[in-house]
C-alpha cells in the first residue's frame, strides 16, 4: 500500500459511493483573495483520469456534498488540481472546501466536459472573469503549446482578485482588465467588434458578463460562440401534471405541480447524479426514450435539446404528459 493510501480514513474508503475513488489533498495554494488552489492525488496511486481544457471533475466532501468543479489542466503531472472561490452565499461546497488541509481526503468521481476546445488551426478568442478563469487558463495552456494563434480576455475587478496574474501577466496573448481602475467591466462590443476572422470565442465568468458576451455575440455564427456559465439563467420547470416511466424498473411516478423531476426520482429510492441542481453542469444527464422534454438547463446544445434524446432532469419538466426515461 502507498503512503497516500494509509493516510486515507478507512470511511473514505468503504463509504464512497460508487463511482467516486478516494483522493488526498496534497497541495493547497491562495492564488487570489478568498480563492484556493487545490492538487488532488488519487489515493492509491491509481492514474487521474484524463482531462481535456474545460473538463468538470465531480468533488465528494467529508459531509456528503457532491460539487462539481473545473479542472486546471497542464498543472501538476499525476494528480487533478481545481480551483475555488469561497462563495459567501453559496450553498456550502466551497466554504467546506476551504476549511480542509493538506492531507485531507475527498472522493472524485465523474469527468465531464461541456466546454472543449473544437479542434481546428483557426484563431481562438479566450474570455474570463473571475474564477471563470480555471477552464479559460487551461485552453491558454493548451493553446499556449499548440501552433493556434490565440488571446485572452481576462476580467477581475481588482488585481488581488485576479488568479494566476502573474502566469498571465507576461504573455503578449493577454489582455487583462481590472474594472475598479478602468472604472468600467470588460468591453465585450469592443472585443467582438475586433476578432480575428473566423475566430472561435470561449468565455467563463459571473453571469453579467455572460449576459454581455451573449449580447454582443447574438449576430456571430453561433457555432462559434461557446461558453459556460456558473448560474443558471432559467428557473426549474415546476409545473408538474406528468407522469415519468422510469424504463429500467417499469416504475412509472407521477410529478405533481410544485416539484422537479429529480426530487421525484430521488422520492422513490432512484439514485440520481447530481450536482448544481441548476442545469449548468451536466451531472443529471439522463437519455429520453419517449415523450418532449421542457428543456430549462445551460448545459445542452440548441441542436441536442432539439433532438429531445437526452435531459437535465434537475431543471427540465415535460412538454406533455409522460416522458419514459432510461433510468
Ligand atoms: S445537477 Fe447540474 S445540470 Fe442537473
Amino acid at each position: 500500500m502507498s503512503d497516500l493510501a494509509r493516510t486515507v480514513p478507512a470511511v473514505m474508503q468503504t463509504d464512497l459511493p460508487k463511482g467516486f475513488s478516494p483522493a488526498v489533498i496534497t497541495q493547497i495554494e491562495v492564488v487570489a483573495v478568498g480563492t484556493k488552489r487545490f492538487v488532488l492525488t488519487l489515493a492509491d496511486g491509481a492514474a487521474p483520469p484524463d482531462l481535456e481544457p474545460g473538463a468538470h471533475i465531480d468533488v465528494l466532501l467529508p459531509s456528503g456534498k457532491i460539487r462539481q468543479y473545473s479542472t486546471l489542466c497542464d498543472d501538476v503531472e499525476g494528480a487533478v488540481t481545481i480551483v475555488v472561490k469561497r462563495e459567501a452565499r453559496g450553498r456550502g461546497g466551497s466554504a467546506e472546501l476551504h476549511e480542509l488541509s493538506v492531507g485531507d481526503v475527498v472522493g472524485l468521481g465523474e469527468a465531464r466536459n461541456h466546454f472543449a476546445l473544437e479542434p481546428g488551426s483557426g484563431p481562438v478568442v479566450l474570455i474570463a472573469g473571475g474564477i471563470g478563469i480555471t477552464p479559460i487558463l487551461s485552453m491558454a495552456r493548451h493553446l499556449a503549446a499548440s501552433s493556434r494563434p490565440w488571446t485572452i480576455h481576462y476580467a477581475a475587478r481588482r488585481r488581488e482578485d485576479m488568479a494566476f496574474r502573474e502566469e498571465l501577466a507576461p504573455r503578449p496573448e493577454a489582455r487583462l482588465h481590472f474594472d475598479m481602475e478602468a472604472g468600467h467591466v470588460l468591453d465585450m462590443a469592443e472585443i467582438v467588434a475586433s476578432l480575428p476572422e473566423d475566430a472561435h470565442l470561449y468565455c467563463c465568468g459571473p453571469l453579467p458578463m455572460l449576459n454581455g458576451y451573449r449580447a454582443a455575440t447574438k449576430d456571430l455564427p453561433q457555432a462559434r460562440v461557446h461558453y459556460e456559465l456558473f448560474e443558471s439563467t432559467q428557473e426549474a420547470a415546476t409545473t408538474g401534471g406528468f407522469d415519468v416511466e422510469c424504463a429500467r424498473s417499469g416504475l412509472v411516478l407521477r410529478v405533481q405541480e410544485g416539484r422537479r423531476i429529480i426530487d421525484v426520482l430521488l422520492d422513490a429510492g432512484i439514485n440520481v447524479p447530481m450536482s448544481c441542481e441548476k442545469g449548468i453542469c451536466g451531472s443529471c444527464e439522463i437519455p429520453v426514450l419517449e415523450g418532449i422534454p421542457d428543456h430549462r438547463d445551460d448545459v445542452l446544445s440548441d441542436e441536442e435539446k432539439a433532438s429531445n434524446e437526452m435531459m437535465m432532469v434537475c431543471c427540465g419538466g415535460c412538454k406533455g404528459d409522460r416522458l419514459v426515461l432510461d433510468i
